[in-house]
């Protein structure tokens, strides 16, 4: 990874202190415990990692020299009810700037998956922690790029893309890892100004979820309904069969065919 090249073209506060390891454990982990001594926007980035983390307590497959792994330390005093916003910028970040790169038609899949084809490119770890009674947030962000999909573990592979699957074509990290943190940093101007209205504008014209048939997984159960919408806190809500709206606070949606 040419990590000069990716300092030279980033141009906001995100990034600004860049910290790269070639192999961790997890970028979540070590942003985690740098976040007690590094500031607002500081980036961690890895080749590779061995732990990587996906949602729900799943893994996030991580081998070296072929994807995106990075974290983002977020120590905005963060209010409660924009934590949601925190992540949805990260996946709208990633999505323009996948677009942008590629020409790729990636979309977000409720709650913050990045999809191509119907299948996943990318996803974003949102962690909490409290330093000192404030809260920081990490932003992980996982993007699939030059792999190819039969590298993935079976369990994966038929839920899985990546860049060079759907394109045929192999991509910089460095330059996808510019526009995304570019992209990021403008996001995040929007949270710090409080301009709401403007993140979930984005996120809807992303998303590949709403007025759409979807299963979905959340409490230990299944339910079967119409995404039909996310409230302020960024919660889905679900159009059951017998027509009233079940909110969905965490879990995962899968779409069923159109
Ligand atoms: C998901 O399950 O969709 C979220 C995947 C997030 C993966 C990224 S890779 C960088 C960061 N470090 C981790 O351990 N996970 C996130």
């Amino acid at each position: 990874m040419h990590i000069e090249k990716i300092k030279k073209g980033l141009k906001g506060e995100i990034g600004k202190n860049l910290i790269y390891y070639d192999i961790v454990d997890s970028t979540n982990n070590i942003a985690l415990k740098l976040s007690e001594t590094y500031p607002d926007g500081t980036v961690v980035l890895a080749d590779c990692q061995t732990k990587g983390k996906g949602r729900l307590g799943r893994s996030w497959f991580s081998p070296p020299g072929s994807n995106i792994y990075l974290s983002i330390i977020i120590k905005t005093s963060i209010e409660h009810r924009k934590l949601n916003l925190l992540t949805f910028m990260a996946s709208i970040a990633s999505a323009l700037a996948l677009r942008n790169c590629t020409n790729l038609d990636v979309s977000i899949k409720w709650p913050n998956d990045l999809l191509v084809s119907k299948k996943k490119i990318g996803g974003i770890l949102t962690e909490l922690k409290f330093n000192k009674n404030v809260l920081v947030a990490i932003l992980g962000i996982g993007v699939n790029v030059n792999i190819d999909v039969e590298q993935f573990p079976e369990e994966f592979r038929s839920l899985s893309t990546s860049i060079k699957n759907e394109t045929k074509n192999i991509y910089s990290r460095e330059e996808l890892i510019i526009g995304i943190l570019n992209e990021l940093d403008k996001w995040y101007k929007a949270y710090t100004q409080n301009n709401i209205e403007a993140i979930f504008e984005e996120w809807k014209n992303l998303n590949a979820t709403f007025g759409k048939e979807v299963l979905v997984f959340s409490e230990g159960k299944t339910f079967k309904g119409i995404a039909e919408a996310i409230d302020r806190d960024g919660f889905l809500l679900l159009r059951l069969p017998a027509g009233n709206i079940k909110k969905i606070i965490s879990g995962d949606v899968r779409i069923l065919e159109d």
